[in-house]
């Protein structure tokens, strides 16, 4: 098959698509987990190209997604492209389960149970639903390295029946996003750093808190600012911050400090099996640093891991 790589392309690729999804879904109705990742919202632009109300979709905000991340969803899919889309606030039920719980493993598996549990909820108080569809992108399908299966909503309930919907399985990341390009996404979507599954919530280490999970998203929006303004933003392949649990001393505003600090990291990798660290400038991790210790509420210092992956994983946890 030829490779997806220019506007042209894209094009032929699109109108393709819409002549088979009409095919196969007639006049059904077509359910779609919107996470507002590249992925999802490509499947998402094409079925309302071909399908229109006859899609419905999902967004489910967890509490652990980036700042502005839900706000861009229902921004672009329900104000600007007009389509059908409910959006499920559960902030409270994913933090009120994660309460407490320190162990990586654990709160991932809460993290996408919950998840399930709140998109077949969802699922259930639609009636004649007939597909489900998928950002199933094509090294999904090969399972190759690290790449975690995070796009579908596998584990909902045998009774459910969904035939699935996946136009875009025998694409690569990098044909999907010329692809999303051409159907008019905003960049800020088609060009996202990869975001994993659990989000906010492994970079908030140990048991969250909201305190924390707030540190983390907001240290989170500095660095992206900062990396968009000075060149970074699509140069380096993953950049974001860790805010771990534990406290160290500081001075702030002339009075002893007891603050989390907050790790910044930026790698590059071809494959995510091994990643180098990116080279930023010290000036600008001095301006970040100060931007970060005096924007953000209850920290007090910034650090910059240099370790590559081996020895450390991308993530902290
Ligand atoms: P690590 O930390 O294993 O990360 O070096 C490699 C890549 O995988 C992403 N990652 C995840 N993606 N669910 C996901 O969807 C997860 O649980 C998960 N854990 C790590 C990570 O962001 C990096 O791009």
């Amino acid at each position: 098959m030829e490779r997806i790589t220019t506007q042209a392309l894209a094009e032929k690729f699109i109108e393709e698509q819409i002549k088979e999804l009409r095919a196969q879904i007639g006049n059904g109705k077509v359910l779609l987990a919107l996470s507002g990742g590249v992925d999802s919202s490509v499947v998402a632009a094409l079925l309302i190209k071909a399908v229109g109300q006859q899609l419905v979709s999902v967004h489910v905000n967890h509490g652990l997604l980036r700042k502005g991340e839900a706000e861009q969803v229902v921004r672009v899919f329900r104000d600007e492209l007009k389509s059908n889309l409910i959006y499920v606030d559960a902030q409270d039920r994913f933090l009120d389960k994660l309460a407490g719980v320190a162990d990586p493993e654990t709160k991932r598996k809460i993290i996408g149970g919950e998840f399930i549990r709140v998109f077949e909820e969802e699922a259930r108080k639609l009636e004649g639903i007939k597909f489900l569809a998928q950002g199933t992108i094509y090294p999904d399908i090969l399972e190759s390295g690290p790449v975690k299966a995070h796009h579908n909503v596998g584990g909902l309930p045998d009774d459910f029946d969904f035939e699935l919907v996946e136009p875009i399985k025998f694409l690569f990341k990098d044909e999907v996003r010329v692809v999303g390009k051409a159907l008019g996404l905003p960049d800020g979507m088609v060009f996202r750093q990869p975001f994993p599954g659990p989000g906010l919530g492994v970079r908030c280490v140990g048991a969250i808190t909201r305190e924390r999970l707030a540190a983390v998203r907001e240290s989170d929006a500095i660095l992206r600012e900062e990396f968009a303004k000075n060149g970074l933003e699509g140069k380096v392949w993953q950049y974001f911050t860790i805010v771990p649990d534990f406290k160290s001393t500081g001075v702030k505003d002339g009075k002893r400090s007891f603050d989390w600090p907050v790790v910044i990291r930026a790698v590059n990798t071809r494959d995510a099996m091994t990643a180098t660290v990116e080279d930023i400038p010290f000036d600008l991790l001095q301006h970040i640093t100060k931007r970060i210790t005096s924007e953000v509420p209850g920290v007090n210092r910034v650090l910059y891991d240099l370790t590559p992956k081996p020895t450390g994983t991308i993530e902290w946890e």
